[in-house]
């Protein structure tokens, strides 16, 4: 029995798809990357960009001639677009050849839905549930391991769907992770580790046990072995000082931070829920410089987010020409439904959209250019 993933989105998903491979590998499968030789076939799904979407609706659309050659086939579709009540029941109804619709939370049921569809029965929709601890992993990325280390994020962007469909911050407990970290480092195949969340800043937040994303890098760093450690996603608002200095003062951490900034525009900024100012995001930048020279700096960027002006977006480009950043993400706006920003009036036209990233691009790659001659 062979299964074949097809991963969307972020890498919380590409590690999400560790887990579902660990779990059909412990249920007996195999993996193939051909579709064709595939006898269960999972969509990992992702729902932050419209883009992203209608590609899944596109693929999970051309395998209905394959389920009709083939009707001992599955198909499951997980992952965020799963998680949101609509979207979830347009896939049903869009294509009735998908026997499994799973949410993020309830991968650890893939073994008994998979049996039930054996048994003719048709799976849909569950979405509720906690973070899930103990699963198999099938590590896939290398020499690099993903731990997840919280879920969810309750900043409420208003141009963000992760909230809506990853629900509110879950931290694991510090015992579990630095757990799977021992691991990880005993296994001797791994040189770096990439710890993951939405808003790993805010970690511990929620237990009421004390524990911070600082104090979990200390303990990260104590565990003895030949590995680096980094992570991802930082938000300007939470990345306090002493999680400057721990990346600062810890061989083991690597020397980067990618700290999304989205716009350069205070008006937008407030907009979009950020809660910082442009000022306060280049006191951040100017911090880190200061205390770990040579770190690394990268950000993701919107552009055209309902009512920025060319003059708003001039702010984003003046900012991203004075960080001199690594590298950056620019992504046009998508009106994702049900958030905050997809009623605004304003939106901007496509047209102008591309023009912006278009722009902010080309300015990354000249930046790039004369610091990499440099
Ligand atoms: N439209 C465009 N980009 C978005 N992002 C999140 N939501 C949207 C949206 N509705 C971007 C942000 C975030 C990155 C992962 O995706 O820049 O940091
Ligand atoms: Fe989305 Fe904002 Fe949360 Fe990031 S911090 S996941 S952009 S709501």
């Amino acid at each position: 029995m062979k299964y074949c993933i097809v991963t969307y989105g972020c890498q919380m998903n590409v590690h999400e798809s560790e887990k579902i491979a660990g779990i059909l590998e412990n249920l007996g499968y195999t993996e193939t990357d051909i579709r064709e030789n595939a006898d269960i076939i999972v969509f990992n799904t992702c729902a932050i960009r419209e883009g992203a979407e209608d590609r899944v609706f596109g693929n999970v659309g051309n395998l209905k001639k394959m389920k009709k050659k083939n009707k001992n086939l599955i198909i499951a579709v997980c992952g965020c677009m799963t998680q949101k009540e609509q979207t979830a029941q347009k896939l049903m109804n869009t294509f009735p050849f998908v026997d499994i619709v799973l949410g993020t939370f309830n991968l650890s049921r893939l073994g008994y839905f998979i049996e039930a569809v054996k048994q003719g029965r048709k799976m849909e929709i569950l979405q509720e549930g906690d973070v899930e601890e103990n699963l198999p992993y099938k590590r896939t990325s290398g020499d690099n391991a993903w731990v997840n280390i919280m879920q969810g994020c309750n900043n409420f962007c208003t141009y963000c769907i992760v909230p809506y469909v990853r629900g509110r911050e879950k931290s694991r407990k510090q015992e579990n992770i630095l757990n799977e970290i021992k691991n990880i480092v005993a296994e001797k195949k791994y040189k770096k580790i990439t710890l993951l969340g939405q808003n790993v800043n805010s970690y511990g937040n929620d237990l009421s046990d004390g524990s911070t994303f600082a104090g979990l890098l200390k303990e990260i760093c104590k565990i003895e072995g030949d590995f680096k450690v980094s992570f991802m996603t930082s938000h300007p608002k939470d990345l306090t000082d002493d999680v400057i200095d721990v990346i600062a003062n810890e061989d083991k951490i690597e020397k980067y931070i990618h700290l999304p900034a989205q716009s350069g525009n205070n008006r937008v900024l407030k907009l979009m829920n950020r809660k910082y100012t442009r000022e306060k995001y280049l006191s951040i930048i100017e911090k880190i410089r200061e205390k770990i020279p040579n770190c690394r700096i990268t950000s993701d960027f919107i552009v055209g987010f309902p009512t920025e002006t060319e003059e708003e977006f001039e702010d984003t480009y003046s900012l991203v020409k004075q960080v001199r950043y690594d590298s950056i993400f620019a992504f046009m706006y998508s009106p994702r439904e049900g958030t905050v920003a997809s009623k605004m009036e304003g939106q901007i036209e496509d047209k102008v959209k591309h023009a912006r990233v278009n722009k902010l691009l080309a300015l990354e790659k000249k930046i790039q250019k004369e610091d990499n001659k440099r």
